[in-house]
C-alpha cells in the first residue's frame, strides 16, 4: 500500500532484533522519521516511456499518485501484488508520459480491465502482478523483462523510478530516478533476517543510506541495462543506513509473469 503495508509493519517490526547488526553503521547517520526518494533527480517519462504511474482513487493525494508499474506490452503494467491486492480494477488508472502527475493535459490514461497478482503473495516475497490496460498504449516502447538470475549480486549500479514520497526535498507527485547500487542477497539477509527472501528479491541502496526508493514508488522498475529486473517492494524507512530497499526479483518470477503478459 502507498502509506504502510503490511511488509513494511512487518519490516519495522523486526527493527529492534536487527538494529543491532548495523549499530556503528546507523547510529552515526542516523534519521528520524521517512526519507524521500533521496538523493533523487527529476526524471522525464519522454526517455523513460514504459514507466506507469498506477493511480488510485484511495490515494491521500488529489493527483490519485499511489504505485508505479512498467508497460511490457501495450495492454499489460507489470507492478507489485501489495499494490493491487484487495483493490478493484475500476480504483485504478494508468497513467504514461506524464512528468508532473498535476498536469493532466498530458500524456495517455487507460483504465484497468483486469488485475493478476501472485497467488503466493503473502507468505514471502512474490510480490509481483499483471494488469491489463482496457485502452492499451499502442505504439508506445516496452521494457523487456530480465531473466538473468545472476543481475542481482553482480554489484551493478540500478535506477530506480518513481513519482513517490519526496518529504519535501523535491517535488511532489514529479517523476524521479535514483541509481542505487544492487547489494547482493547478504546485506539484506543481514539487516532484515529471514524477512528478506533471497529466492525472489533483491537489495539495493548503500549501507549508509542516502538513496532509495520510497512509499509510493511500489511497483515501479528497478532498471539494469535496458532490462526490470526489479519492482519496488518494501524497506524499513526510506533511504536509512542499514536499511536497503528491496524489489521483487524479476527473473524468479519471469515464466509466471510472461505466462500473464502474452
Ligand atoms: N511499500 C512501499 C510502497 O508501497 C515502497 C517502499 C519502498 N521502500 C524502500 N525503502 N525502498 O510504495
Amino acid at each position: 500500500m502507498h502509506r504502510s503495508s503490511k511488509r513494511t509493519r512487518l519490516a519495522l517490526a523486526i527493527t529492534a532484533a536487527t538494529a543491532a547488526t548495523f549499530a556503528g553503521i546507523g547510529s552515526a547517520h542516523a534519521v528520524e522519521g521517512p526519507q524521500p526518494i533521496v538523493g533523487g533527480e527529476i526524471a522525464h517519462t519522454s526517455d523513460t516511456p514504459w514507466a506507469i504511474q498506477m493511480s488510485n482513487t484511495a490515494s491521500p493525494s488529489p493527483t490519485g499518485e499511489y504505485c508505479g508499474g512498467t508497460l511490457v506490452a501495450a495492454n499489460k503494467v507489470v507492478t507489485a501484488a501489495h499494490c493491487v491486492e484487495g483493490t478493484s480494477a475500476s480504483s485504478w488508472t494508468a497513467v504514461q508520459g506524464r512528468d508532473d502527475l498535476a498536469d493532466t493535459s498530458v500524456g495517455k490514461e487507460s483504465a484497468i480491465s483486469d488485475i493478476w497478482y501472485d497467488p503466493s503473495y503473502g507468505q514471502g516475497a512474490h510480490d509481483v502482478a499483471v494488469v491489463t490496460l482496457a485502452t492499451p498504449f499502442e505504439g508506445v516502447p516496452t521494457l523487456p523483462l530480465n531473466q538473468d538470475t545472476s543481475v542481482g549480486e553482480s554489484g551493478a549500479t540500478a535506477t530506480v523510478y518513481g513519482w513517490g514520497e519526496t518529504e519535501g526535498t523535491g517535488p511532489a507527485d514529479t517523476f524521479q530516478k535514483v541509481d542505487v547500487p544492487l547489494m547482493g542477497d547478504a546485506s539484506c539477509a543481514s539487516a532484515y533476517g529471514n524477512e528478506y527472501v533471497g529466492e525472489g528479491e533483491v537489495c539495493a541502496g548503500y549501507e549508509e543510506g542516502g538513496k532509495d526508493s520510497c512509499q509510493g514508488d511500489s511497483g515501479g522498475p528497478l532498471v539494469v541495462g535496458g532490462k526490470l529486473v526489479g519492482i519496488v517492494s518494501w524497506g524499513q524507512g526510506c533511504a536509512d543506513a542499514g536499511n536497503p530497499g528491496v524489489y521483487s526479483e524479476v527473473s524468479t518470477y519471469y515464466d509466471e509473469l510472461t505466462s500473464h503478459i502474452g
